[in-house]
This record gives structure tokens, sequence and C-alpha cells, in this order.
């Protein structure tokens, strides 16, 4: 199989899901695929497609969110010559060009009402027609489903047919948010760091011990395209030089604000989400340095070389082992900026989920975990 299509990770989630990805990679069933922004649903549906029989077949990705309303039937259907204005040439769709293979539609939330219908319908027949005309052409094609918004708050919206979502979900593959992987975030940056090395060309000392703890304790809102991206600007941008803990803050703080100042200029909770996270990390920096004070005081200290990436004890601790005393635990700072931004949007859920970068599903398991 095609090496770029694996998915990564060692992670009981990560393994689990892979298991359930290569079952119904065994059958024709229509799946949908949802996680936060950039926590791999195309590398999944992807994975799903090399794993079928359809492997041979092609595999189109269509971004719903992406081609206007008005295009997308067209493009997924075809249409005839003079179907419309600027019709000049009948054309076929992408269900006629993935037939035998899969089709991935990325963002459905995004699909408009009347694309949903004949969406359902082929779901359920197999069949459709191209805009302007009245034959029937039959496909057999694999529909991959993916969505970073809650559905079911678009159904009850009325935004998104509930017949349609019944039928997209029940096969439903959820990936989980980077921050809940723990280890896979350093097997990934590894893979990363191979992959930037050999592309540019440029040798990589390593991060230092506290900088991979550093990266297991980070958020990662955009998850592993964050992860991915953060690599090749710090092999790039401190090429390849040693990364410690300041050189690590500098950069997540500044893509941060960035994208907040860059992406969404107008929008308060994003910037709020970001000071949140850089309060965050700097909270973590000083309790790095006050460790890093008593460590030396306290013991000679471990001989520790640069590393590429730091060693299986960087790992965090099993659920059973107490945290060290004099750190405060990830999940104490997780439920104080969650208690925070609840505060911040006076119990609006919506709100404080998009501010904190989870889904309003992790929030609700969240404050019921912590029990605010
Ligand atoms: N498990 C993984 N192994 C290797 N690379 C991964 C993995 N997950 C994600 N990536 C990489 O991370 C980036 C984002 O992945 P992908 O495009 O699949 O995310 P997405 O969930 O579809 O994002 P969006 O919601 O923004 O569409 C890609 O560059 C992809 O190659
Ligand atoms: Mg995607």
């Amino acid at each position: 199989m095609n090496q770029r299509f694996d998915i990564i990770g060692r992670s009981p989630a990560i393994l689990q899901l892979r298991e359930l990805a290569l079952q119904v990679a065994a059958t024709d069933v229509t799946v949908l695929i949802t996680g936060e922004t950039g926590s791999g649903k195309e590398v999944l549906s992807r994975f799903i497609h090399e794993h079928s029989r359809r492997a041979t077949g092609s595999f189109i990705p269509v971004n719903c969110g992406a081609i206007p309303s008005g295009i997308l039937e067209s493009e997924l259907f075809g249409h005839e010559k003079g179907a419309f204005t600027g019709a000049v040439q009948a054309r076929k769709g992408y269900f006629e060009s993935a037939d035998k293979g899969t089709i991935f539609l990325d963002e459905i939330g995004e699909m408009p009402l009347e694309t949903q219908v004949k969406l359902l319908r082929i779901i359920e027949t197999g069949q459709f027609q191209r805009v302007g005309s009245s034959e029937t052409i039959s496909t057999d094609t694999r529909i991959i489903a993916a969505t970073n918004r809650n559905l079911t708050h678009e159904v009850a919206e009325k935004n998104f047919r509930e017949d349609l979502y019944y039928r997209l979900r029940s096969v439903e593959l959820h990936l989980p948010p980077l921050r809940e992987r723990g280890s896979d975030i350093l097997m990934l940056a590894e893979h990363f760091i191979r992959e930037f090395q050999r592309k540019h060309g440029i040798a990589f000392e390593g991060f230092t011990q506290e900088s991979g703890e550093l990266m297991l304790r980070y958020p990662w809102p955009g998850n592993v395209r964050e992860l991915r991206n953060l690599i090749e600007s710090l092999l790039i941008l401190e090429r390849g030089k040693e990364i410690t803990p300041d050189i690590l803050e500098k950069h997540l703080i500044q893509r941060s604000r960035h994208k907040s100042l860059v992406h969404e200029p107008g929008k308060p909770e994003k910037i709020e989400m970001h000071l949140i996270y850089s309060s965050l990390i700097q909270l973590r920096q000083e309790i790095g340095e006050i460790r890093q004070m008593l460590q030396q005081t306290l013991m000679a200290r471990q001989p520790s070389g640069p590393l590429l990436l730091p060693p299986s004890s960087a790992q965090p601790p099993a659920a059973s082992a107490p945290p060290p005393a004099e750190v405060t635990p990830l999940e104490e700072l997780e439920k104080r900026a969650i208690a925070e931004a609840l505060a911040k949007f006076e119990g609006n859920k919506r709100r404080t989920a998009q501010a904190l970068g989870i889904n309003e599903r992790t929030l609700y398991r969240k404050i019921r975990e912590y029990g605010l």
C-alpha cells in the first residue's frame, strides 16, 4: 500500500479506528467520518479506499464547501449540452468518473438541500441523472462523507436532511483530536521530520526532552495539519538547529497569533482561544522552569543529549502512576481553561467549545468528567 495513505499512530483509539476502517473497507457501505479540522479525515478515507476492492479504481475527493452551490450539482452528476447558460458541451460528473471507485464528499454539511435529495437517491438506488437530462444513469461508487460540523445541529436547524443524516451515519468513524492521542504526537512528528529532512535536504538536530514534553502537552487546535506545518517551519526557519522549549513556544505562539489575525480577523472567540492557549503555554513554561531548578538542585541530572525525539520516558505517565508533585497535572490546566471559558461565555456551550477549539460533544463530556 502507498505509504502516504497509512494512518500513523499506535494509540488505542487510532488502532481501534484502523481496525474498524479495515472492516468497512471490505464492504461497500456508506461511511461518515467526523473529526476536528486537520485530524486526518481525508487520510482515513483514502486508507479505506486503498484497502477496498476498489483500490484500482479512482478516488475522487470533492470539497462540497469550496464549490459554489450552483456548480456543485453539475460537478457531481454531470450535465447535458445546453442544460444551462455556459454548458456548451456535455460533461461527465464525478459520480460517473468514480464508477468502481470511491467518492469522498468532504464538508458534507455544506451541501445544498436540493443536492442532498439527489445524493440520497444515489445512496439508495445507485441511480442519478445528469443536469438537463431525463436519462437515468447507474453508478457503482462507494461514498465516504466527512464533516467537522455538528450534523445533528444542522438537522435541527433544517440545513441538513434528517433522512440523509441517518443514512450516512449508519457507519460513523470518529477521529479523535490529536491532543487525545498521547505519544502518537511524537510518532507523527518523527514521520514529518523524516519527510521534510528529505524534501528540504536539512539535517535536523532534534528536540530536547523538554520540547518533546511540551509537544505532548500542547492542545493542537489544528490537529495533525498544525503539527505537520509546525515541523516544516521549524526545520526551515531554525535551519535544523536543536529545538529547545523557548524556540518551540515562540513558534507556537507566533503561529496562533498569525492565524487569529490573518484568517479570522473579526472573530473574538478565536482570539480568545489563542490567548487561552498562549497563557497555557506560558504557565507550562514556568512549571517546566521550576521543575528544572528543582531537578538541578535535588539530583544530578541524567545525561540527556539532543534527541531527534525524546525517549519513551517523555510519554505521559500511565493512568495509575501519580503525577510528579511539582507539576500541575494537564487535567487541572484543562479543567481551569474550560471553567474560565464557560464563565466568559456565560455557560454558552457552543461558543465555549468554539473558543476552546474542541467540538461540543467533547466539551459536554469534559464538563461531566470534571464535574463543572
Ligand atoms: N494519521 C496520519 N498519518 C499521517 N499523516 C496524517 C495523519 N492524519 C493527518 N495527516 C496529515 O495531516 C494533514 C491533514 O489531514 P487531512 O487533510 O486528512 O485532515 P482533515 O480532517 O480532512 O482536515 P479538514 O477538516 O481541514 O478537511 C494532511 O497533510 C495529512 O497528510
Ligand atoms: Mg479534509
